[in-house]
């Protein structure tokens, strides 16, 4: 839950907000940001890592206002598409201060990047290094760019959000020899500056472990690049990763701990190899943004399903929240909108698509008295999930509020139908 969210008598409160008034004024489902959650958790970062960069990853959630705070907090940010760039330009987010990723950035995307003048760009197949040294020249510029490296770890996480086993698309393999083949075109190429690697484990990660591994074998690298060709890469970037409590059974490493351990790992690896220390980056974007935010749901249905459970259907779903349905996520929830005395029920909380998977909790507790108009509350919501929402069964996607010292106000309005029928190339009248 937000750091300021508090239930009296039942009734949860955020940032001294009841989510009763916020339903009524903004309706439901409705994404809630706790933004001084948020802002403390991107400073706490910051100052963890302060002789280094941290990376907001904008893919967790990115808005105008989000690239604002984290700009205001002193973090840098890290896009992967042209859209998320558009978004941090439009806030007038330091290019210098943005990294571009992807594993296929197309031709306008990295036109749009070298356009702004964005600080880093991590290159990911051979394509993309020919392509960037050839917009480059046009450009006349010579952007910064790093080599994203898949170490072969194995994170011990859902397998689609692990990234840096061998068998899959991101980076160039270490294994193979692929990575030293990019470092010697990226060298090779005069337009382009490589100013260090980077490696990115996976998602949701609380076993610090695996980015040792990785740390290990990227330093491994540094001195196989400088006994090839004489240059000492002065940057790392760890990438991001790090897990959040979406239950009770998570728990999360806090950043200092996870800084001084990162610092601690590639300093030791360093001094093995006589290397002098590189500036780390990192790029959080979960551990910044999931824990702040919450859904306010409206109950519609309570379907009891004889001697089974109970089936609570809510007014959004798969549509606001992908993640139990693609991963098996699992979260918490409480109702929200009053106190109740009666005993608890099994309860699985479903959203109103036209698909049983449409699961937001699984498995959880709910007062036997739940009824339709009730509010519910789910935590952990900030991260992946408006950012991961579509418009299934032509669903408009719920607003974004940020509340802070007693007052609330939209971030990014309600989607209409009309927003939705907009695209539609023959509405008639
Ligand atoms: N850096 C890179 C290069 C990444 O690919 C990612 C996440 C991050 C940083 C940030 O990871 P974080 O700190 O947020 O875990 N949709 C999935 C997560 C996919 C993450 C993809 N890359 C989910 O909902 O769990």
């Amino acid at each position: 839950w937000p750091k300021n969210a508090r239930r009296t008598e039942g009734v949860l409160t955020i940032a001294g907000v009841d989510v009763r008034d916020l339903a009524q004024q903004y309706g439901t489902p409705l994404y809630v940001y706790d933004e001084d959650d948020v802002r403390t958790r991107a400073r706490e970062y910051a100052q963890a890592f302060h002789d280094g960069h941290v990376h907001y990853a904008g893919k967790a959630f990115l808005c105008t206002a989000v690239a604002r705070w984290i700009h205001e907090e002193g973090l840098g940010l890290d896009v992967c598409s042209g859209g998320e760039l558009a978004v941090a330009l439009r806030a007038g987010f330091p290019p210098e201060k943005i990294t571009l990723h992807g594993n296929n950035k197309s031709v306008e995307e990295l036109d749009a990047a070298l356009t702004a003048g964005v600080g880093h760009i991590v290159v990911d197949s051979f394509e993309e290094i020919a392509r960037l040294g050839h917009l480059a020249r046009r450009h006349g510029t010579r952007p910064k760019v790093m080599v994203r490296v898949t170490t072969g770890v194995e994170a011990h996480t859902h397998e689609f959000i692990a990234t840096a086993h061998d068998d899959q698309k991101f980076g160039f393999s270490r294994g193979s020899g692929a990575a030293l083949e990019a470092v010697r075109r990226v060298l090779a190429l005069k337009e382009l500056e490589l100013v260090g690697l980077h490696s990115h484990i996976g998602s949701q990660i609380f076993d610090p472990d695996g980015f040792e591994v990785a740390a290990h074998r990227l330093a491994e690298l540094l001195v196989a690049i400088r006994d090839e060709h004489g240059v000492e890469l002065p940057e790392l970037d760890l990438g991001g990763g790090y897990g959040i409590a979406y239950t009770t059974g998570d728990e999360p490493i806090d950043p200092k701990t996870m800084a001084d351990s990162l610092r601690d790992i590639v300093a030791r690896e360093c001094r093995a190899y006589g290397l002098a220390m590189p500036t780390l980056t990192v790029e959080p974007g979960r551990a910044v943004i999931g824990p702040g935010g919450v859904t306010v749901y409206e109950v519609g249905t309570v379907k009891d399903v004889e001697g089974i459970r109970t089936y609570v259907s809510v007014d959004g779903g798969m549509s606001d929240n992908l993640r139990t349905a693609l991963y098996g996520a699992e979260y918490s929830c409480v109702l929200a909108s009053r106190t109740s005395d009666e005993g608890p029920m099994l309860a699985r909380l479903v959203g109103k698509h036209c698909e049983s998977g449409d699961i937001v909790v699984r498995d959880l507790w709910l007062p036997e008295d739940l009824t339709a108009g009730d509010l519910v509350a789910v935590a952990a919501t900030g991260a992946y999930c408006r950012s991961m929402a579509s418009n299934y069964n032509h669903v408009p996607k719920p607003a974004v509020v940020a509340v802070r010292n007693g007052r609330s106000r939209v971030i990014v309005r309600r989607e209409t139908p009309d927003d939705l029928l907009r695209l539609d190339a023959e509405v008639e009248g």
